[in-house]
C-alpha cells in the first residue's frame, strides 16, 4: 500500500487527479472506475481543469461507476448518473455512450447485477477511484460483506442512510437499497486510489492501515492489493 498524507482536501484531490492524469496519458482508452460522494468532487474538478487546459482527453476513455440507488427515477437530482453528469461528464469530452452504471431499476436486479460483474470481469478497470464510508464501506459494500462478493443489491445501513441524508431533503427520502460493485469487482482493478478526508473517516482509515483485513471494515479487503494508493488529509490520518 502506498500511503500519502497531504495537507488538506485540495492537495489530496490534486495528488489523486495526477494519478488519473498519468493513467489516461499512458492509456487514452482507459477504463476508469469512478465513485460518487463529496470526497471525489475536488479530484473531478482538477481533471476538468486538466482537460480544459488541453493536457488530457477523455474521448476514448470508458467510465464504470461503483454504485447506484435503487428506485430513484431517471434524472432524479440524487441519482449517481446525474451526479457524474454534473460533476464530470458534462465538463469533459467523454462519450456518454461509454459511461456505465449498475442498472438499479432493472426488473431482475440479480440478472442485471450479474451482467455488470461479468462486464467488469472481462475487462477490469485500469484504475478505480474510491471514497470511504464512515463505517469503512466502499461503494455500498457495508460491514460484513464477504470479500469475494460481486455486484449485488444491498440494504443500506442506518449509519449510511444518515450520512447520505444531507443530500436529500429528509432522511426518509434516502433510498433504503442500492446496487453496488462487489468487493471482488473492485479488487480486480489494475490500480486503486482511495481518498479519505475529514476526522469522520479517521477510524475507518485506522482499521484499513493498521489492522489485518476483516469484513468489519470492507475497505481493508484492499490492503494487500498489488497497487493500492491511499491518499488522506491530516484529519483522516489523525488516528494513525
Ligand atoms: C456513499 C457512496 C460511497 C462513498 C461514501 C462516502 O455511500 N456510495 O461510494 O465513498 O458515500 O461519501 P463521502 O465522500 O460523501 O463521504
Amino acid at each position: 500500500m502506498h500511503l500519502i498524507i497531504t495537507n488538506g482536501y485540495e492537495e489530496m484531490s490534486e495528488v489523486g487527479a495526477l494519478i488519473f492524469l498519468e493513467t489516461l496519458l499512458k492509456k487514452p482508452n482507459s477504463r476508469l472506475g469512478l465513485a460518487t460522494g463529496s470526497t471525489p468532487l475536488g479530484l473531478y474538478k482538477k481533471l476538468t481543469e486538466y482537460y480544459k487546459s488541453g493536457f488530457v482527453s477523455f474521448k476514448n476513455a470508458e467510465s464504470i461507476n461503483l454504485d447506484e440507488y435503487v428506485g430513484l427515477p431517471e434524472g432524479h437530482s440524487q441519482s449517481y448518473r446525474l451526479f457524474m453528469k454534473e460533476n464530470l461528464f458534462s465538463k469533459v469530452d467523454i462519450d456518454l455512450k461509454n459511461t456505465y452504471f449498475p442498472d438499479a431499476n432493472a426488473n431482475d436486479l440479480d440478472k442485471s447485477s450479474k451482467e455488470y460483474s461479468e462486464f467488469l470481469k472481462k475487462k477490469p478497470q485500469d484504475i478505480q477511484l474510491l471514497g470511504l464510508g464512515n463505517n469503512g464501506h466502499i461503494g455500498f459494500n457495508e460491514p460484513g460483506t464477504p470479500f469475494d462478493s460481486v455486484t449485488h443489491k444491498v440494504a443500506l445501513t442506518k449509519s449510511t442512510i444518515m450520512a447520505n441524508a444531507r443530500f436529500f431533503s429528509s432522511e426518509k427520502e434516502v433510498p433504503s437499497e442500492a446496487v453496488t460493485m462487489g468487493i471482488m469487482d473492485i479488487f480486480r482493478a489494475e490500480k486503486i486510489v482511495l481518498l479519505a478526508s475529514g476526522v469522520g473517516k479517521a477510524n475507518a482509515v485506522k482499521e484499513l492501515v493498521n489492522d489485518e483485513p476483516d469484513t468489519k471494515c470492507p475497505a481493508s479487503a484492499l490492503k494487500y492489493h498489488r497497487d493500492l494508493t491511499v491518499i488522506l488529509d491530516t484529519a483522516a490520518a489523525s488516528l494513525l
